[in-house]
């Protein structure tokens, strides 16, 4: 210590220059205003190195270097060496300071106060108070010029650190840094521009840590709250509004916005203890919307907590009414003519719709029906309500105004809905609307909808609910439609059974191509074992009726499966034919015979016809097709009259109905397949 006195004189023996300390035992230093605008060595050349203040106020310094508060021991130590070692008070109030190097506090270690009050700051850096984190517990840095912090500025590392003032600056966000630091008291922000919470440093809040910090939030541009950001610093499943009770921030004096955004804090505060904590936030005032300027959010009816929703339907407003969870859709005297297309879609929302007073003709399909809770149509041109669109309207609370328009007719799924309005509609008196005298008198319904009249077509008034099917004569309609309609039945029952007892041969072929039941009459020779179904004898010079024979008959027969024996195919050349025909034809169960003009004058036809007629008795197996008309003729004369006496004789037919009946006729005649 008696070396310090020697120092001193060494230093008054150097010409004053500009050291500025004229009494080198002052403690504390005043240096303000003095036009000074570095500080350095030299500006400290006779001062007390013992020194617990310097005011430095009201100068033209500019800025804070590395080494401003330092001295370059070039003897011993070769190293910079803190020029007031028992610094505690650094004033620079009323200067131009921009910049402070990120070591200008390493040589005034022990450092607890310092005044940066007006200056021209416009960040602050990380960790430039790291070397007097141990010591420093006020810092002023107001009416700068301040618009960012380094995210870690503020750290567990400032151990001291009870009072910020960052007030009258241009900050335009909040980071949790007042809840870091340990033991901070006072954390001024007020007089910025903030108008978020931010969270940048990933803080969460921590119900252990006590706060003790008081933040001041006033006088800054926070207008729409937003509950994300509290959101942020929330711990899963916490209660952020009872969080920011104990942050104890206060955010008046900000021209708040009370709309749909600040709904769910303030009904938090309105309907909890917060109510009456002793927080600033009962305090908070609205200023937007004007009809709710001035008021304490603790005190806004919630119904007011809405927003204007944009892009609403044209000609509605759209309101987000979040108390009642509803979206308000006005679109009253709009000069609609049908109802709103689409509205906006908000989540968890159901709607009132107000289209009344327009020129809406038709309620038909929309998206939207199913969230209506309330409806109003009245006073429209409706003339037309679509049944499903009513069933869709599935809100079991909604109440619907179609009173005063042009409607007849209503759709009877309207009894669904649970508070209705219907007057004022010219309602026809219809055998189709006897369904709403029970509607009308259930209790939910009530005047004046109760006596709502009808008008017939032929002009009578009748009171709704006196209606019933037996004042409009409905019963009558009915019994005359089931009267025609067994009348119907029976005639189609007569006529089916005439036609049975007229053709019962067609009867049984339509039968059996519809149901295939063959009736009785079937043939023994059908239980045999024969090589095939049918023998078929025909002209086989004539090329017409081969073709047909070949090209047709075989065809449609053989889809039948049947086995056909033809001899033009089947009978191989050499051999005996007559032989060859008697044993096909013994092995075959039927035998078809086509007639046609020149079937006597073909000798193996002859033949075969002979053959046939010895099967007898044959029960049935031969079977006459008339091929040519004139086989019409032929069979009127011996021999063949008596030939086909009792046997089944087909025509081809010229139509083309015939042909059908022709091929069923022959199906059925032919052994069940
Ligand atoms: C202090 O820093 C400024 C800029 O940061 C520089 O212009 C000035 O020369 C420095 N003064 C001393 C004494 O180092
Ligand atoms: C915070 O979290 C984000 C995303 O998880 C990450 O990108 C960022 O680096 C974190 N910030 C800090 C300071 O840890
Ligand atoms: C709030 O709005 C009023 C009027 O627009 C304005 O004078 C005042 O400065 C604003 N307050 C804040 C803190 O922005
Ligand atoms: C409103 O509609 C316009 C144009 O369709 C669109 O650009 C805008 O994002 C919409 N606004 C909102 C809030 O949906
Ligand atoms: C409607 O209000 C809720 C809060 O109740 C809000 O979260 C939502 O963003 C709002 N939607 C619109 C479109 O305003
Ligand atoms: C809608 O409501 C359901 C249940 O009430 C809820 O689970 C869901 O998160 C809500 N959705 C939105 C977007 O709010
Ligand atoms: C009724 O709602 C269903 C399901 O949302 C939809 O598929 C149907 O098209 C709607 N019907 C009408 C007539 O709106
Ligand atoms: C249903 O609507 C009536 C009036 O329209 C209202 O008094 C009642 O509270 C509503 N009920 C529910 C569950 O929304
Ligand atoms: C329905 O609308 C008519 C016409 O505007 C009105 O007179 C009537 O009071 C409304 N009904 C209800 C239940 O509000
Ligand atoms: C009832 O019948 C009339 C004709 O008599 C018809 O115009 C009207 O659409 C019908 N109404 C309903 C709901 O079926």
């Amino acid at each position: 210590m008696h070396q310090l006195p020697l120092f001193a004189q060494l230093l008054l023996l150097v010409p004053f220059v500009s050291g500025q300390c004229s009494d080198s035992t002052v403690t504390n230093i005043d240096m303000s205003n003095r036009g000074i605008t570095e500080i350095d060595e030299l500006l400290f050349s006779n001062c007390n190195p013992q020194a617990i203040s310097i005011d430095l106020s009201g100068n033209q310094i500019t800025h804070i270097n590395a080494t401003s508060f330092a001295s370059y021991d070039a003897g011993l130590s070769q190293k910079y060496i803190s020029l007031f070692y028992q610094l505690k008070t650094l004033n620079l109030n009323d200067n131009q300071i921009k910049s402070i190097n990120p070591d200008a506090f390493k040589y005034t270690t022990v450092l607890d106060t310092l005044n940066m009050r007006n200056n021209q700051l416009r960040s602050l850096e990380s960790d430039v108070f790291e070397p007097i984190g141990d010591t420093l517990v006020t810092l002023v840095m107001s009416n700068n010029e301040i618009e960012s912090i380094g995210e870690s500025m503020f750290g567990t590392n400032l151990k001291r650190l009870r009072h910020v003032d960052l007030s009258y600056n241009k900050m335009t966000y909040m980071e949790a840094w007042p809840y870091i630091p340990p033991s901070i008291i006072k954390f001024d922000l007020s007089h910025n521009n903030v108008n978020e919470f931010t969270n940048r440093l990933n803080w969460t809040y921590n119900l252990q840590e006590p706060y003790h910090t008081f933040v001041d939030l006033r006088y800054n541009q926070f207008t729409i709250w937003d509950d994300q950001w509290l959101k942020r610093y929330q711990k899963p499943g916490g209660d952020f509004v009872g969080d920011f009770v104990t942050l104890q921030a206060d955010i008046t004096n900000n021209n708040w916005t009370c709309d749909c955004q600040m709904h769910y804090m303030a009904s938090k505060i309105q309907k909890s203890f917060y109510r009456y904590a002793k927080s600033e936030l009962s305090n908070v005032k609205c200023s937007n919307p004007p009809n709710l300027r001035g008021q304490r959010i603790l005190t806004v009816d919630l119904n007011e907590f809405n927003c204007d929703v944009a892009n609403c339907s044209f000609g509605c407003t759209c309101t987000n009414i979040s108390e009642t969870k509803i979206l308000q859709v006005d679109c009253m005297n709009g000069n609609l003519i049908k109802l709103p297309m689409e509205l906006p879609n908000i989540p968890n929302r159901t709607i009132m719709l107000d289209v009344s007073n327009n020129n809406i003709w038709k309620i038909d399909p929309r998206p939207y029906v199913d969230q209506l809770v309330k409806f109003n149509a009245a006073n429209n041109k409706l003339v037309f309500i679509d049944q499903e669109t009513v069933k869709n309207m599935t809100q079991s609370n909604l109440s619907m105004n179609i009173s005063n328009n042009n409607l007849k007719f209503l759709p009877n799924s309207i009894q669904n809905i649970k508070y209705i309005s219907i007057s004022d509609n010219p309602f026809m008196c219809d055998c189709n609307m006897t369904w709403m005298k029970g509607w009308l008198e259930l209790d939910s319904i009530v005047e004046p909808d109760k006596s709502i009249t009808c008008k017939t077509k032929e002009g009578d008034v009748h009171k709704i609910i006196d209606v019933t099917e037996s004042l409009l004569d409905c019963n009558y309609d009915t019994e005359i439609g089931l009267a025609v309609g067994f009348g119907i039945l029976l005639i189609l029952v007569v006529i089916g059974i005439v036609w049975a007892k007229r053709c019962p041969y067609e009867t049984k072929v339509l039968v059996f191509k519809f149901f295939r039941i063959h009736p009785s009459d079937k043939y023994k020779i059908d239980d045999e074992v024969k090589s095939y179904d049918a023998y078929i004898s025909f002209d086989d010079e004539n090329i017409h009726i081969r073709q047909w024979v070949i090209r047709k008959l075989k065809k449609r027969l053989e889809e039948k499966k049947q086995e056909l024996f033809i001899p033009v195919i089947h009978a191989t050349l050499g051999d005996d034919r007559a032989d060859q025909i008697v044993r096909s034809m013994e092995n075959s169960k039927r035998v078809i015979i086509i007639l046609s003009d020149k079937y006597d004058e073909n000798e193996w036809s002859v033949f075969e016809c002979q053959q046939a007629e010895m099967l007898n008795p044959n029960e049935g197996r031969i079977i006459f097709i008339k091929y040519h008309p004139e086989a019409e003729d032929m069979v009127q004369k011996e021999p063949w009259k008596s030939r086909v006496k009792d046997r089944k004789v087909l025509a081809i037919g010229e139509k083309s109905s015939e042909h059908q009946w022709f091929w069923d006729k022959l199906k059925y005649e032919l052994p069940v397949k």
